[in-house]
């Protein structure tokens, strides 16, 4: 487990899986800005189980009680020059407003560059989600430029600004210690 002041991430295993295919089907913990596309349990395991070229971890974003509040990842993206190493993450719609989504990037981040040998983590989120270009840019990601048209979001071709840290920008931990 990933310990943070606020918040710790915890992997999730596979009998975690009927829980977030329940809050991946709820619109309303996507929000506006994200895929309303459904999966049935089982699609959602076969996600979760097939050996991807992705290689992506989920983590439940938990209160320090334990309460589960959110749900953070990181995969690779291809790319014609190499892999570009991205994140992702939503909260539970009452658990919004309380610096728990910008601990858990904050954690994400330190945990990627202690523990990959990536330059670079990357994330986007819709010129319209001012609440996710907040989180991105508390946690040190600058924004990079405008991917046109890239998401298919409610019947709507949508912009996305793309982010990223540099690991030079990050300098050091700022909650995990190297020890
Ligand atoms: C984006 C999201 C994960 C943020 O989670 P969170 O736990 O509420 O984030 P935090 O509390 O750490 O920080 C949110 C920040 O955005 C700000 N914010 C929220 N709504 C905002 C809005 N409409 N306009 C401007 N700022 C806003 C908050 O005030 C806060 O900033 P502050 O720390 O300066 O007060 C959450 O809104 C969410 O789950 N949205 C739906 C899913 C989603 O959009 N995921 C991201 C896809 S890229």
């Amino acid at each position: 487990m990933l310990e943070g002041k606020l918040v710790n991430l915890r992997v999730v295993e596979k009998e975690d899986l009927p829980l977030l295919a329940e809050w991946s089907n709820d619109l309303k913990f996507g929000g506006e800005y994200w895929s309303i596309q459904q999966f049935s349990k089982s699609e959602f395991e076969k996600l979760f189980t097939t050996e991807s070229k992705h290689e992506f971890k989920d983590f439940f974003i938990e209160k320090k009680d334990g309460t589960k509040v959110g749900w953070i990842t990181h995969f690779y993206l291809l790319h014609p020059l190499g892999r570009l190493l991205e994140i992702g993450y939503s909260v539970l719609p009452n658990e919004r407003g309380k610096g728990y989504c910008t601990e858990a990037v904050n954690i994400m981040v330190d945990y990627l560059f202690l523990s990959k040998d990536t330059m670079r983590i990357q994330a986007i989120a819709d010129v319209r989600n001012l609440a996710s270009q907040r989180v991105l840019e508390q946690a040190g990601f600058r924004r990079e430029g405008t991917l046109r048209k890239t998401g298919f979001i409610r019947g709507v071709w949508t912009d996305d600004y793309l982010y990223s840290i540099l690991r030079e920008e990050w300098k050091e931990p700022r909650i995990l210690t190297k020890k």
